[in-house]
């Protein structure tokens, strides 16, 4: 059991983002977009600075993807791979609309010599893929039943050597993982239950027992869409019963305002990779 008092520890982490430049909503492919809400692309940029810069004030180091022009979503780097251990897992995504991210992120890596596996099969990246590295010797948590295809958790493990645990996702709202799972620490997540089948949260249940579970409305405030370092956790400022649960568990909530990128379907997490060495 963790008691308030419990001192946790940050690990200094490096990051990619994307600027949203040319955010807009000019397609729906997830139940938050409607093409007929007016998106101020100014604020959109100030709200995503502010994240940025929390997260360097927060002693990271932020790598930069350049923004392409007609890829409305690329804010939302999460999506493009997924690292674990220095080998990069390539994206394949879902949509046509997005298709060409994946290429302007496998450009980054190579062009930083990572290790790069190319995938045969549809995933989303961290949309769908989260890890553990303290979690039962190091863990793969995978999403499916929206975007990322069972047939790709199986290939994520013959990448990356580690074990994925596939979880099944039933409620459109939480169309990714990541909007209703998050690591809040190596070996610790936090959750909304009512994202995924019963089978699969009786495995999170047996898996994470002491995980910090969220409510109906924090998670649908994006709450659970959250980047922690292991004591610092960035979230939506909505998510207020959230982060006092995690506040209880001896963590410290940083909220922040997404209000532009979540008319996208996307809060702190889907604007986020980690870049695991
Ligand atoms: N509009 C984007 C889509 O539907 C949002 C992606 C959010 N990213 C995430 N990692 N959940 O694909």
């Amino acid at each position: 059991m963790v008691t308030v008092n419990q001192q946790r520890v940050p690990r200094k982490r490096t990051y990619l983002m994307c600027s949203p430049e040319h955010f807009a909503v000019e397609y729906a492919i997830n139940p938050w977009m409607d093409v007929t809400t007016p998106v101020d692309a100014d604020l959109a940029v100030k709200q995503w600075d502010r994240l940025r810069e929390t997260l360097v004030g927060l002693g990271h180091e932020v790598h930069l993807l350049a923004p392409e022009a007609g890829l409305p979503d690329m804010v939302f780097a999460a999506n493009g791979a997924f690292v674990v251990d220095g080998t990069v897992y390539g994206a394949r995504f879902k949509h046509e609309q997005r298709t060409a991210e994946a290429a302007a992120h496998r450009a980054f890596y190579e062009s930083q010599g990572w290790r790069f596996i190319a995938p045969s099969e549809t995933n989303e990246g961290e949309g769908d893929l989260a890890y553990l590295p303290e979690a039962h010797g190091g863990l793969v948590l995978a999403g499916h039943g929206f975007r990322t295809e069972l047939a790709a958790h199986a290939e994520a493990q013959e990448a990356l050597a580690r074990p994925v645990v596939s979880l099944r996702l039933v409620d459109p709202r939480f169309y990714h993982l990541d909007v209703a799972l998050a690591s809040i620490d190596d070996a610790n997540i936090a959750y909304y239950p009512g994202a995924f089948s019963v089978a699969s949260q009786r495995v999170l249940a047996q898996l994470f027992p002491d995980a910090v579970l969220a409510d109906d409305a924090d998670a649908l405030a994006f709450g659970l869409n959250l980047v922690s370092d292991g004591r610092n956790v960035v979230l939506n400022s909505e998510a207020s019963r959230l982060a006092g649960k995690l506040r209880a568990a001896g963590y410290q909530p940083v909220p922040v305002e997404l209000t532009e990128l979540k008319k996208g379907g996307g809060s702190v997490k889907c604007c986020i990779a980690e870049l695991r060495h």
